[in-house]
């Protein structure tokens, strides 16, 4: 499987430093192109490279890590994101009131997976604060939890191992419609930083 993470703000760089450290390859992409990213990076090349947002697109797991109002912009630089897994990390929230956006009752990643036709969209990676998800995830025999929901058997697999790869534990929850709406910015488990004890 191959890697994009679309964005490189605090949670794009939380996920780069992620790959990195478990010796993932994976590339990142911003607005402003590879060029902006040269000296961010430095420190997790090779594995982890600055690509423009064109390129990226052609991993197999593009993982989203731009506002929520920015997916649109992303989504139309393809008709066909068939044979893609695109993973939601975003948080639908309405600034400056630090709120949920008003999706007319809909699940975030559902108004999102609208824009992505024919992806496998996974929502993953968006429950921690950027500086909890770039912190080592593993202590000891015990690994910090995240969660994973999606429509998709196969993606939500695939996105699970992912997460294990990284050293995270990861705890699917279904679909977007159950699973999302538990994960979304306003529901249960945002904010929650679990630790899953191994015995
Ligand atoms: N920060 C957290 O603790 C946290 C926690 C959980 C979830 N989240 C969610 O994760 C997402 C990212 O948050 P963040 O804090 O990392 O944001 P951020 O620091 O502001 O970074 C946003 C990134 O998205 C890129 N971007 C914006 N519009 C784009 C577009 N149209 N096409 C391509 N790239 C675009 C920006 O590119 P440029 O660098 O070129 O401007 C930037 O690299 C948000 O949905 C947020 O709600 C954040």
């Amino acid at each position: 499987m191959s890697y994009a993470i679309i964005g490189s703000g605090a949670i794009g760089g939380a996920l780069a430093k992620q790959f990195a450290r478990s010796k993932i390859k994976a590339v990142v992409a911003n607005r402003r192109g590879p060029a902006s990213l040269k000296g961010e990076l430095q420190a997790f090349e090779p594995t982890v490279s600055a690509a423009a947002i064109s390129d990226a697109l052609n991993a197999d797991v593009i993982i989203l890590a731009t506002p929520f109002g920015a997916t649109s912009d992303v989504a139309q630089l393809r008709n066909d994101w068939s044979g893609k897994i695109v993973v939601d990390a975003t948080n639908a929230i309405e600034f400056p009131a630090f709120k949920p956006m008003d999706l007319g009752g809909r699940p975030s990643s559902q108004v999102l997976s609208a824009q992505f036709k024919g992806a496998k969209v996974v929502k993953a990676f968006n429950t921690l604060p950027a500086a909890v998800l770039a912190d080592e995830p593993r202590q000891g025999k015990s690994s910090r939890t995240l969660f994973v929901s999606g429509d998709h058997a196969d993606a939500n697999e695939k996105i699970a191992s992912l997460v294990t790869s990284l050293g995270f534990y990861p705890i699917t929850l279904g679909s977007l419609g159950e699973g999302g709406l538990l994960q979304q910015f306003g529901g249960p488990l945002v904010l929650h930083s679990l630790i899953h004890e191994s015995l």
